[in-house]
């Protein structure tokens, strides 16, 4: 049985309790991150727990731990539970006041809850679905207009991935005024002529951390990167789409609301760029 981590202690996942009151259960009212691990390391461990404190800081939260604890914990459970490859969860909510409430409680009175758990993904880097690519579907971006903070509202995400699957597909794209914002629970880039598109950071994305990483790794490999807008219609005419998450890396797209992109097959700089991702990632990872 898993261990998991709850409020300072390690339990089997059948002990771990979390109170009825707690906010993340009544309200949404949390963060969380999720980290890959990969060779039993933690990939971009610091750019998670420094997108972590944004999040918490947006919303006045307090962390109930350091980062230096968070490394901690997620190393323990990463080597009690033996992963290898796979993912570490980790979920800070307002915590349990006595009663529900919509003001936020006194933090000195109701500390933050935390909650760390491993999710165990053999072949997570070897991933089949990289070599056949994914397809998208658009949908609107019903989402509110924080999606810089990686809260736990995750209610119109999932039920993107149920309308994507309904249609046949794996992901959905979503599109605000028009242009792309990033996939359900990732961000998405074209490829066109060689460049590699993606919406900038604001307020209306969330801030990936594997998104930053291969930016950066693209720009050392010459690859040219320009931030912006785009559209579905741009999307359906490119080169080659993909997307990024700690939990994909770096993923192709081929299909897009049932046009397939180029031949329909993952094209040369997705692919190149996971195998870039990776390589480096690994090489980094703590
Ligand atoms: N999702 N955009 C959204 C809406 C996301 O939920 C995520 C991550 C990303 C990519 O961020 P990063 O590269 O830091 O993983 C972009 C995680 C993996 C999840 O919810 O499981």
């Amino acid at each position: 049985m898993r261990t998991v981590y709850v409020n300072g202690d390690y339990l089997p996942e059948t002990d771990a309790k979390i109170s009825i009151f707690d906010r993340g259960f009544l309200m949404a009212d949390g963060v969380y991150e999720v980290t890959s691990v990969l060779d039993g390391k933690l990939i971009d461990f610091d750019g998670h727990v420094a997108r972590l404190e944004r999040s918490l800081a947006e919303l006045e939260m307090a962390s109930p731990v350091t980062s230096e604890d968070l490394l901690e914990i997620h190393r323990a459970l990463v080597a009690r539970n033996g992963i290898e490859e796979g993912m570490v969860y980790l979920q800070i909510t307002r915590g349990a006041p006595a009663d529900r409430d919509f003001v936020f409680p006194d933090p000195d009175e109701t500390p933050s809850s935390l909650v760390v758990f491993t999710q165990n993904k053999p072949g997570l880097a070897d991933n089949p679905a990289a070599k056949k690519g994914m397809r998208v579907i658009s949908i609107d971006d019903m989402r509110w207009g924080r999606r810089d903070i990686k809260t736990v509202q995750l209610l119109y995400p999932s039920m993107g991935k149920m309308m994507a699957k309904k249609a046949g597909a794996d992901d959905a794209w979503m599109v605000q005024d028009g242009f792309v914002t990033e996939g359900t629970s990732n961000n998405a880039y074209i490829v066109k002529g060689g460049k590699i598109i993606t919406r900038a950071r604001s307020n209306d994305i969330l801030h990936g951390i594997t998104r930053a990483a291969v930016l950066r790794f693209a720009a050392e490999a010459q690859m040219e990167v320009e931030e912006r807008n785009f559209t579905i219609a741009e999307a359906r005419e490119a080169d080659e789409a993909f997307i990024t998450s700690a939990s994909t890396f770096v993923m192709p797209v081929v299909e897009i609301d049932g046009v397939k992109l180029g031949d329909g097959t993952p094209g040369r700089v997705a692919p190149r760029l996971r195998e870039i991702y990776l390589e480096e990632s690994r090489k980094a990872a703590i």
